[in-house]
């Protein structure tokens, strides 16, 4: 089994990592993410920063496995050096399917392969995927034993929740721990509570410590509600967590893991400090994020993908409401290019 990549991520103590979220951090985001984040603002230097791996957003293993499926979902796969280290995420519940997928996945050039079993999404369940999964341990676990035969040379990693209806995370950490996935990240929230209620972080160190029992190894990441890397740190702080990752923290924030900007909490504040990016450099990446969506993926992602994108960017100073209204009007690059600049020309 090949370790390495983990084994040196996880050396950085409180490492980050990008979440996988489906129609938000695809190719194009994630560039721009790697853009911001790790060299910080431009013309200021390389000042490192993060996140330490990225990961895709699911890819359906069902269709990657089938001939017909195949090439549209590839594309949903592909990525450039800037997002690596980058793990793959796939979900699904045919072992055979999820087997041919990671042995197709593992020619790609990706760092590793990530299961989801906590996705709480109707379509995903029914197929006995996501978060169906911890219904049905069994399974799982062949799951995983069909991804290791798929990618023998990659590390297989696990996305899981802490229960389905209820907190319940002894036994289905155990049945998962059990095929020795090389990383394990536990979003802490049942799949009940969706995103709806806070995670249960009074529970981070309970549950960190359980799992150390049982696998000494395994590379142990928390996720749910982290603010910023300084967030996450001190929320992983006294507990056997190693790494934190960051979902919706990144949306409309692309320098997020820069840490240079991590005084004060990590969030940008608009309106102040040296360190926070101004009203007009938000503007203006969000119009560079569009044309990069266009550009890489016009032909297989509708242009309504980006307006939550516009929400995110465009938020929390004067006019933002008014501009977010007319940003949503939008159905081409062109158009939103357009009412940036004007709007810039007022500031
Ligand atoms: C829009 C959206 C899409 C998501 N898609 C995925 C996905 O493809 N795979 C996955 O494992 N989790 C997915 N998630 C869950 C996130 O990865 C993460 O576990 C969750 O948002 C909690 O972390 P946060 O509080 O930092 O956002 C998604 C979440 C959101 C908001």
């Amino acid at each position: 089994m090949k370790k390495n990549f983990w084994e040196k991520i996880r050396k950085k103590k409180g490492f980050t990592c990008l979440a996988p979220m489906a129609d938000v951090t695809d190719i194009a985001f994630r560039q721009i993410i790697a853009k911001y984040s790790r060299h910080g603002l431009p013309g200021q230097g390389k000042t490192g920063g993060g996140p330490d791996v990225f990961w895709t957003e699911f890819v359906a293993a069902d269709g990657i496995a089938s001939l017909k499926g195949r090439k549209p979902l590839l594309k949903d796969l592909e990525f450039s050096k800037k997002e690596k280290p980058i793990v793959a995420q796939i979900f699904g519940s045919k072992p055979e399917n999820i087997e041919t997928t990671c042995r197709i996945i593992s020619e790609l050039g990706f760092d590793g392969i990530d299961l989801n079993m906590g996705c709480p999404d109707r379509k995903v369940e029914k197929q006995g995927a996501g978060s169906a999964m911890m219904k049905n341990p069994k399974i799982a676990r062949e799951v995983i034993k069909a991804a290791k035969r798929g990618a023998p040379n990659l590390p297989i990693s696990v996305k899981t929740r802490i229960g389905y209806n209820k907190i319940d995370y002894q036994n289905w950490l155990t049945e998962v721990l059990a095929e020795k996935p090389v990383a394990l990240t536990i979003h802490l929230r049942t799949r009940k509570e969706m995103s709806k209620v806070d995670a249960h972080w009074e529970l981070a160190k309970e549950i960190s410590e359980f799992v150390r029992i049982i696998d000494k190894e395994v590379v142990l990441i928390a996720n749910g509600d982290i603010k910023s890397p300084k967030d996450g740190r001190e929320k992983i702080k006294n507990t056997k967590f190693e790494g934190v990752m960051i979902g919706r923290g990144i949306f409309g924030n692309p320098w997020l893991f820069d840490s240079r900007l991590e005084n004060g909490g990590g969030t940008l504040d608009l309106q102040k400090g040296s360190s926070s990016v101004s009203i007009s450099k938000k503007l203006k990446v969000l119009v560079e994020h569009t044309k990069l969506f266009n550009k890489l993926l016009k032909n297989q992602k509708n242009f309504a993908v980006m307006k939550k994108h516009f929400k995110a960017y465009v938020n929390g100073f004067d006019g933002a409401k008014e501009l977010r209204n007319e940003l949503m009007q939008c159905n081409t690059e062109k158009e939103v290019e357009k009412i940036i600049k004007d709007y810039l020309a007022t500031l």
